[in-house]
């Protein structure tokens, strides 16, 4: 694992020790590398109303296109799950608007377990904007 990779996990993990997860218990944390080299994090805030609760990768998506970066290089996930936690099937969506299939994905844990695969191993065939176009 490179070092901006460590870095990018290691803020992810700084980001998960501020999810506000008091429903589920499972707190996520998520960086991402903008094209500028600036990372944004971003952890999952629940909500009583349960079902506005938003994830971790979403956060810090969201993070990143307000200080104006919508070109990104890298995402971490961190949790404390043994098993490691890839991004749910809304975040995917969701980020498939700024990720390229290439987009290296890092999952790790506070073990110190790591494992990097691709956006596009992720997400195959992403529904893209250019799918909407007729012509
Ligand atoms: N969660 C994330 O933040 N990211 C994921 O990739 C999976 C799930 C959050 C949503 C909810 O707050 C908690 O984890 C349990 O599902």
């Amino acid at each position: 694992m490179s070092g901006e990779m460590d870095e990018l996990i290691s803020a992810a993990r700084r980001a998960r020790e501020r999810a506000y997860a008091p429903y589920s218990g499972f707190n996520v944390g998520a960086a991402l590398r903008g094209v500028s080299g600036d990372i944004y994090t971003g952890c999952n805030v629940e909500n009583v109303s349960y079902g506005l609760g938003i994830c971790a990768e979403r956060v810090a998506m969201v993070s990143a296109v307000a200080a104006g970066e919508q070109s990104i290089t890298a995402l971490a996930v961190v949790t404390a799950d043994h098993q490691l936690t890839p991004p749910c099937g809304a975040c995917r969506q969701f980020l498939a608007e700024f990720a390229p299939d290439s987009l290296p994905v890092i999952l790790a844990n506070l073990e110190g377990l790591s494992e990097q695969t691709t956006f596009g191993a992720l997400l195959p065939r992403a529904f893209r904007a250019f799918n909407t176009r007729t012509q």
